[in-house]
């Protein structure tokens, strides 16, 4: 990375970790999250760190996995930058709270379900569309999300593939409240120096305790999960429609079966 697309900073025992590759809509490539998951294992052993912040920008917190990385680098085992990154965060035991706001797509909205608080910007526009893209669901969304909101709404999130609004996100329970767009952050601040003053072994313990009874069943879902989209990256449907994308237009699946 010429210039850091991930960006970290310590301050009031909170680590800042933010997105920032804005010409790119902040979408995440292998360096990307090689960078993250090296900042989520070292937050987890650094005692002056107490809770971790996600950010990206106020117009936009991630467009999602970087397509044309896909296509060049597809994740081809536990090792791979983004498998990495997803087991750190999801077995991150410090409180982790996200602000996101302007757009949020794939793993911009999965990784939210692995964050404690989440805020988020009332214009947001968040998509999980990753049946419309040849793959299925990751970071055990397909566990996560059922369990969340209940099997018709997660179905209609990831089946249909189809934007939906940070009101609809806030009646599912994916958020704790929506802001304005320039005072996602600010909050979203104020709540992680507000943890990062409270007893920390009795928070760490009880993001344990929140965590216990579902943690080996995501880290399961995820490796499953990972092993359908890995194969399925180098199928045709996914192909056509990542190469639709990269070449600005629409995709065309009729002749497959
Ligand atoms: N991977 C790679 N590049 C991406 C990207 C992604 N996920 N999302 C955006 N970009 C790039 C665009 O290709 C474009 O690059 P260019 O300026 O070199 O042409 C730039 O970021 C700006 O994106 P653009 O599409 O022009 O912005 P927009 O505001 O019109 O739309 C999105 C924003 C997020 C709705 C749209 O970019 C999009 O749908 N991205 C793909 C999201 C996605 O499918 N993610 C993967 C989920 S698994």
């Amino acid at each position: 990375m010429s210039e850091a697309h991930v960006v970290t900073h310590l301050e009031d025992r909170v680590l800042t970790v933010r997105f920032n590759r804005a010409d790119k809509k902040n979408a995440l490539t292998g360096a990307m999250y090689t960078a993250l998951a090296e900042a989520f294992t070292a937050a987890n052993s650094n005692p002056e760190v107490r809770v971790v912040l996600i950010l990206g920008q106020p117009d936009c917190f991630t467009a999602g996995n970087d397509l044309a990385d896909f296509l060049a680098v597809p994740p081809s085992g536990p090792d791979s930058p983004v498998m990495r990154f997803m087991r750190s965060l999801a077995n991150l035991e410090k409180p982790v709270v996200a602000g996101a706001s302007g757009i949020a797509v794939g793993v911009g909205v999965t990784l939210l379900l692995h964050c404690d608080l989440v805020y988020c910007g009332e214009q947001t526009k968040l998509n999980m569309p990753f049946s419309s893209l040849g793959i299925c669901p990751e970071f055990a969304s397909s566990y996560l999300l059922p369990r969340l909101m209940g099997h018709a709404r997660a179905a209609e999130l990831l089946m249909l593939g189809e934007g939906f609004s940070a009101k609809k996100a806030l009646e599912c329970g994916l958020v704790n409240a929506l802001l304005p767009n320039a005072e996602v952050e600010a909050t979203a601040l104020a709540k992680a120096r507000q943890i990062a003053a409270m007893p920390p072994r009795a928070i760490r313990i009880t993001k344990m305790l929140l965590k216990k009874w579902s943690l080996a069943t995501v880290n399961e879902s995820i490796d499953f999960e990972a092993a359908h989209f890995m194969a399925m990256l180098h199928e045709p449907e996914a192909r056509e429609a990542i190469s639709a994308f990269m070449q600005k237009r629409k995709p065309d699946f009729s002749s497959f079966n």
